[in-house]
């Protein structure tokens, strides 16, 4: 199977147009993902930070690189995501929210690379890699991801925040 990026951003347009998107995009995402190889192949791995390769009120496609060493906070994204790798390892740390506001970690879902999730509009998660190696790979989402209001979260006291670049840095962990 060969892969490029504007036949992949055109499937997933396609697919976030059907009438049943969910099941639509998760069955590109794991056909996709399914030979991750052909994907490195075409993209390599030369990207650096993220990369929004289309983005409108329907559907947003982005490519991203986790660094190792450090713990993407919490955080929501307000509508349905679709995460893939294509290389590397991504551990995912699912939370539910219990009464009281704390976070509990809910499932540790490990991605290597061919690995697919998606997680629910209210779903919220933290992320690391594996490794000292970056995990790359490509997320889709059911909306304008860049400026729906969603939130991140203070692991230790479950205290929310506005997803802003700034609240992001403050934080972000070392992984230790
Ligand atoms: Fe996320």
């Amino acid at each position: 199977m060969s892969f490029s990026l504007t036949g992949f951003v055109q499937s997933a347009r396609s697919a976030a147009a059907e009438t049943r998107p969910v099941a639509a995009v998760r069955t590109l995402m794991s056909q996709t993902f399914a030979d991750p190889q052909a994907i490195a192949k075409a993209v390599g791995s030369s990207i650096s930070e993220d990369e929004i390769l289309y983005e409108d009120d329907e559907v947003s496609i982005y490519w991203v690189r986790f660094a190792p060493h450090e713990l993407v906070p919490p955080h929501n994204h307000r509508m349905h995501a679709f995460l893939g790798v294509y290389e590397g390892t991504e551990v995912n740390l699912l939370y539910r929210q219990a009464e009281s506001g704390q976070l509990e970690l809910a499932k540790r879902r490990v991605l290597n690379p061919g690995d697919t999730m998606s997680i629910g509009g209210d779903g919220i998660h933290a992320v690391h890699t594996e490794d000292a190696m970056p995990s790359l790979g490509f997320h889709i989402y059911l909306g304008r991801l860049s400026t729906v209001s969603r939130d991140l979260f203070d692991a230790e006291t479950g205290r929310s925040m506005p997803f802003t670049d700034e609240n992001y840095q403050l934080l972000l962990r070392p992984l230790v």
